[in-house]
């Protein structure tokens, strides 16, 4: 069977704890979209991996998959996969030949155009890493795939097909004059072709390239278990989430049947789970409707959960605006990803504040919702209409992990009963802390 792992809201859920401790019960662990945009956090004993391509199931030595959907930079994954042999691991990875190449010259544009495009606040605050014009080029048929790292031909033609129009594009409209820029080797394409093929040998070396959706199905007829590792979050998709603040892939369920290749009926015949912050973090720009940001008071409270949340981008290291839980965005959610079960993390963060609030419908021109408006200019008028909780005191949260579910504070379990039934989904595990073990287990999603 598969499990799919789903972020909720807008990214940095804690995705990466509930994929290590689930991935646990799978054979192989798949990432279908993004690429080293998405920063995921493990800790394991004591020790914190940091994982931005490498799939989170690695660290449990758990063959990791990129699927077809995902965008892969070369050079971020041999850095990672160096480090985490560093770190005493030996990850097994395997890549789509499907899937594109983020190149150098994707990164450069990624930049210029944030900062051509911040003057009119359209300005996603991306991770800079050619997310988005390496999905364009995919779009635009004329992406660079793994597949074609192995063939010189191939990449050599389709270089010198995309490379002049990257340079065009850079000259003629961001005005960089490539050739003195400090970027030039970005848009040379003998350059390029020498340091990409390099990379095609060292991935057909170690074996590490596979027809993914075939790799996958296979492992599926002999009686494996997948989990789907999302990056990101669905109110960050592409299609359903708050565009253009968004990323450039689908991070919701329905992207791990594309961007894997094993099939959708598969994949919705298993079990999806969305990952929940019991607040909101957020790294990019754009509207935030439950934001923490409006009063001095507001803002003290942003600071205090963002301090102990550690809420700093593991990609940038920017501090992550805060919200209160916004939870039209999860019955969006919800419904845009048919979740079977969520996981609610962070409820340790929220514990000793003096008040605790949701955004429990918004008000919109005197109208109420319930979910989210499909336009960003809409949701951005929303007003949230809150809802108050009875706050919870700090507790021994690791003494909470261990005895279970009834020694969550009374105040914590009415919170998670009500997003429960709002989603209408059960919980199937509690994050109380950060670590593998600091985490309430309910049910396993593999034994559903
Ligand atoms: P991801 O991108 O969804 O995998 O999440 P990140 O790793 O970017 O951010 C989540 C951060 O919160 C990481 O530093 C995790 O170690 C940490 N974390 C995860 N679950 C919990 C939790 O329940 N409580 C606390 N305090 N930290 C958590
Ligand atoms: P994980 O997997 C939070 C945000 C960026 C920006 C927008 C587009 O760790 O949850 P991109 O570089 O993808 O073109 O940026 O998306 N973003 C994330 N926010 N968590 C992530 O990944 C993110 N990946 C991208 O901040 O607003
Ligand atoms: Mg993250």
């Amino acid at each position: 069977m598969t499990v799919t792992i789903v972020g909720s809201q807008l990214g940095d859920e804690g995705k990466g704890a509930l994929v290590d401790i689930w991935g646990g019960d799978s054979d192989v662990v798949v990432r279908y979209q993004g690429g080293d945009n998405a920063g995921h956090t493990v800790v394991h004993d004591g020790t914190e991996y940091k994982l931005s391509l490498v799939p989170s199931g690695a660290v449990r030595g758990k063959v990791g998959v990129l699927g077809n959907g995902c965008v892969v930079n070369p050079e971020t994954l041999f850095d990672e996969l160096d480090t985490l042999r560093e770190q005493g691991l030996d990850p097994d990875v395997r890549i789509a030949r499907r899937a594109h190449v983020i190149l150098p010259y994707h990164r450069v544009i990624d930049g210029i155009e944030e900062e051509a495009k911040s003057d009119d606040d359209l300005a996603a605050g991306t991770t800079g890493r050619g997310i988005g014009p390496t999905y364009e080029d995919k779009a635009g048929r004329r992406g660079i795939r793994i597949g074609d790292l192995l063939d010189p031909d191939v990449l050599r033609e389709r270089l010198e097909y995309a490379v002049p129009q990257k340079r065009t594009l850079a000259q003629e409209a961001y005005g960089l004059d490539v050739a003195t820029s400090e970027h030039a080797d970005a848009f040379d394409v003998d350059h390029l072709f020498e340091t990409y093929r390099a990379y095609g040998k060292r991935l057909a070396e170690e074996s590490m390239t596979v027809n993914a959706g075939e790799f996958l199905t296979a492992k599926l007829d002999a009686g494996d278990e997948l989990l789907f590792e999302g990056a990101q979050g669905t109110s960050i998709d592409i299609d359903h989430g708050i565009y253009p603040y968004v990323t450039s892939s689908n991070p919701t369920a329905g992207g791990a049947a594309v961007g894997s290749g094993v099939a959708p009926t598969v994949v919705g015949g298993g079990e999806v789970v969305g990952i929940v912050k019991a607040y909101l973090s957020r790294v990019g720009t754009g509207p935030l409707p439950t934001e923490l940001d409006g009063t001095d008071s507001e803002e003290e409270l942003a600071d205090f959960i963002r301090e102990k949340g550690g809420e700093f981008g593991t990609v940038t290291g920017r501090p992550r605006r805060i919200g209160w839980l916004d939870m039209p965005m999860l019955r969006h959610a919800a419904r845009a990803n048919g979740f079977t079960g969520i996981a609610v993390n962070h409820i340790d963060v929220l514990a000793g504040l003096d008040e605790i609030s949701v955004g429990h419908a918004y008000d919109l021109d005197g109208e109420e919702l319930l979910t989210m408006p499909a336009t960003t200019e809409r949701w951005g008028r929303c007003d949230p209409v809150l809802k108050s909780f009875e706050p919870w005191d700090e507790v021994d949260w690791s003494a909470v992990a261990v005895e279970g579910y009834d020694a969550i504070p009374d105040n914590a379990q009415a919170y998670l009963d009500y997003i429960s039934a709002e989603v209408d989904a059960p919980i199937y595990a509690i994050g109380v802390g950060p670590g593998r073990d600091e985490t309430v287990v309910l049910d396993n999603p593999f034994e559903q």
